[in-house]
C-alpha cells in the first residue's frame, strides 16, 4: 500500500511529528516507557519512518540499530540524519524480513505500523523468527475502540481496509489503513510464539496542557492507541 503522507510529504511529515501533540506527548513517551535499558543491544526500529525513534535509541545506547520502511524517502531521510549511525533500508513489511538474519535482535519496535499491513500473523511469524530467544518488542497501533468510529461495516470484528483524511502535515492527505479488532491483533502475536508481557493504552503528557486543555482533556479520558509489548518463549 503506498501511502502519499510517507511519501511525497515524508519531509512535512518529519517536521510535524517532531513536536506535535499525538506524536511527540502521547504516543512516544508511552512506547518509550515500556522500552528496558538498552545500551549495548541489537535494536529493529520496524516502519521507521523519519527516524525520530533512531534518535531516541542512539542516545539510549543502542549499539547496533537497523531501520526499515517502505518509504524510499524515509529511509532518505534517516539516511541523511544519522549516516552511518543507522544501517536503514527500504523494506515492504508484508513480505516479512528477508534481509534480517533469525534469532538476531535483541529488540525490535514498531511504532505506528501494523495497521498498514493486511497479513499480521505473517509480519509476527517474521518478528518472531528474528527475535533473540527472551528478545521483545514494542508496539503500537490505533485503539481498536477508537477506529470502530471509521467502520463502515458496523462489525467490530471484521478486518475493515479505511480511508480517511489526516491533516498532519498542515493540509488533508487522505491515508489508508486497516480497522481491525484486538482479538485479531492478540492472536496475530500469540499464535506466533510471543507472550503478551505488558499492554497500556498509553498516556498523555502533562506538558499537553501548555499547548492544549481542550486537546490535553480529550486525550486524557478518550483512548487514542494502544502499546503492546511481547517476549519471544
Ligand atoms: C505513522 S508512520 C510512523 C513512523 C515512525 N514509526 C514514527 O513513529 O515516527 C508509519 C510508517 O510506516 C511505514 N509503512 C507503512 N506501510 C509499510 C509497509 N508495508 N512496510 C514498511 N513500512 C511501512 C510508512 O512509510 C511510515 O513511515
Amino acid at each position: 500500500m503506498k501511502l502519499e503522507m510517507y511519501s511525497e510529504y515524508a519531509q512535512k511529515y518529519d517536521l510535524a511529528v517532531r513536536d506535535n501533540i499525538y506524536n511527540a506527548h502521547l504516543e512516544r513517551p508511552s512506547l518509550q516507557a515500556m522500552l528496558e535499558d538498552i545500551t549495548g543491544l541489537d535494536v529493529l526500529d520496524l516502519g521507521c519512518g523519519s527516524g525520530v525513534y533512531a534518535e531516541y535509541l542512539i542516545e539510549q545506547g543502542a549499539t547496533k540499530i537497523t531501520c526499515l520502511d517502505a518509504s524510499e524517502q524515509m529511509i532518505a531521510i534517516v539516511k541523511h540524519k544519522f549516516g552511518d549511525r543507522v544501517s536503514a533500508y527500504s523494506q515492504d513489511l508484508s513480505i516479512g524480513l528477508p534481509q534480517e538474519a533469525s534469532n538476531s535482535a535483541d529488540v525490535i519496535i514498531s511504532p505506528l505500523v501494523i495497521h498498514y499491513i493486511e497479513d499480521l500473523p505473517a509480519l509476527f511469524a517474521e518478528i518472531s523468527r528474528v527475535l533473540k530467544p527472551s528478545g521483545y518488542i514494542v508496539f503500537s497501533t490505533h485503539h481498536p475502540f477508537a477506529d470502530f468510529e471509521c467502520s463502515s461495516s458496523g462489525n467490530y470484528f471484521e478486518r475493515e481496509l479505511v480511508k480517511d483524511v489526516w491533516d498532519t502535515v498542515g493540509k488533508p492527505v487522505e491515508v489508508t489503513f486497516y480497522r481491525r479488532s484486538l482479538t485479531e491483533i492478540m492472536d496475530a502475536v500469540t499464535t506466533n510464539g510471543l507472550a503478551v508481557i505488558q499492554l497500556s493504552e498509553g498516556r498523555v503528557s502533562d506538558n499537553v496542557k501548555q499547548i492544549s486543555m481542550q486537546q490535553y482533556e480529550y486525550l486524557s479520558k478518550n483512548p487514542n492507541f494502544i502499546f503492546v509489548k511481547c517476549r519471544k518463549l
